[in-house]
């Protein structure tokens, strides 16, 4: 048997039930492999109102225990009652910085069954991953506030981006490397070097030296404004996006928006070099809005489990998760966000029906 450790922090508001799907679907692959396969998932219980009884989210001696695990399955964390800021410094980032998960990988999969705001949106052959740097530019938490020393009406304030020359370096290679795995071997870089002339000029010209390394995969730059507008006119012209913290943030939603659905969005922070746990988490927030009606979209945070099992090198049973959910949305199968009527749990149970269906077919092979 091969055993995997998870830590699972489902977090504040819809993370708790789509944490519970993305479990569901993961028990449901350790059944199947009758015993060749096994998942240990250790709850930790730290959230806002964890945080507003305790003063913490993570306790001492937290990481260490997160650690111990093979990977971390999180779901999301923001309430009204915590300034976001402090509930996002004090859990999400808190991980993905000390565990030096600097590769943030977003792929945008578009659904059969699924709407697409695109004018292509009959061609599900779209499919692109934005490759974000997760571990400094505009996230670096540098900065002050009232430096003008001035008082009230006179408040100066200052966020640095930071960005090293081993930092663009590391993520621009990862992106290179995912490429060459891809049919469309292609890396598009993504910056305002023309605006911010330190910072993003030097990625720039880290981006062009990489790529003398690789002559197999074709290249280009492209400014961020101008690539928010391919994304959506040109979208079959991407493979491999990579940018920094902050704009391979909003460009993601922009996918995730463009494909269907915020809900649907799956991300992976990894540490590529394997000394810290990767951490798996559906790209979107605690979505108060819709938080404990039961009717959030589990696709994403279903899909990021799949990225763990691929994590895991349980790829048979990765590519099989994700064509449940494309044989479920196929069936017409769909969330409320995507104009369907299933629930949270009724949509899990579909996705794992699909998953018998696949495995009645063809057992996974021990
Ligand atoms: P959000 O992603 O929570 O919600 C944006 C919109 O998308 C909402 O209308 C929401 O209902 C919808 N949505 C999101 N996920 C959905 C799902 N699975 N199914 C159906 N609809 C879904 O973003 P926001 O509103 O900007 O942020 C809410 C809170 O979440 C804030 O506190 C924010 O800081 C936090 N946040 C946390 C993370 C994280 O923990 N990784 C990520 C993003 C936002
Ligand atoms: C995400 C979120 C977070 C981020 C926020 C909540 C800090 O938007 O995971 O995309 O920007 O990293
Ligand atoms: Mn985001």
């Amino acid at each position: 048997t091969q055993t995997f450790s998870i830590a699972s922090i489902p977090g504040d508001g819809i993370g708790g039930e789509v944490v519970a799907a993305g479990l569901r679907v993961l028990d449901t692959i350790a059944k199947q492999s009758e015993g060749a396969v096994e998942f240990d998932v250790t709850e930790f219980p730290w959230s806002s109102e964890y945080y507003l009884k305790n003063g913490h989210y993570i306790p001492e001696g937290g990481l260490e225990e997160l650690q111990k695990h093979d990977a971390i399955y999180f779901g999301a964390v923001g309430t009204a009652d915590v300034p976001d800021h402090t509930s996002l410094w004090g859990l999400r980032l808190a991980i993905t910085q000390p565990f030096d998960q600097w590769a943030n990988i977003r792929p945008v999969t578009f659904l059969p069954g699924v709407q697409s705001p695109l004018r292509k949106a009959d061609d599900t052959e779209l499919d692109w991953i934005v490759v974000r740097e997760n571990s400094e530019g505009e996230y670096a938490g540098m900065g002050g506030r009232n430096l003008s020393g001035r008082g009230p009406g006179n408040e100066v304030a200052l966020q640095t981006s930071l960005h090293t020359e081993k930092g663009c370096e590391r993520i621009i290679r990862f992106a290179f490397d995912l490429a060459r795995t891809r049919e469309v071997k292609k890396v598009s870089s993504v910056t305002k070097s023309n605006a911010q002339q330190y910072g993003m000029v030097l990625w720039d010209e880290v981006f062009a030296r990489v790529a003398q390394d690789y002559p197999d995969v074709e290249t280009e730059s492209v400014l961020v404004d101008a690539m928010s507008a391919k994304f959506v006119l040109h979208p079959e012209q991407l493979s491999v996006v990579v940018a920094s913290n902050l704009h391979a943030d909003i460009l993601s939603d922009l996918g995730s928006a463009l494909a269907g659905s915020l809900g649907l969005a799956a991300s992976a922070n990894l540490n590529p070099d394997r000394r810290f746990p990767s951490m798996f988490e559906p790209v979107h927030g605690s979505a108060p809005d819709i938080a404990g009606q039961g009717i959030s979209n589990p696709i994403g945070a279903i899909s990021s489990a799949a990225l763990m099992l691929d994590e895991f090198g349980l790829h048979t049973e990765a590519d099989r998760v994700r064509k449940a959910i494309e044989n479920a949305t196929g069936a017409g199968i769909l969330p409320r966000d995507l104009g369907g009527e299933s629930n949270t749990v009724e949509m899990t149970e579909a996705i794992v029906t699909q998953l018998e269906a696949i495995h009645a077919e063809q057992p996974v092979p021990a």
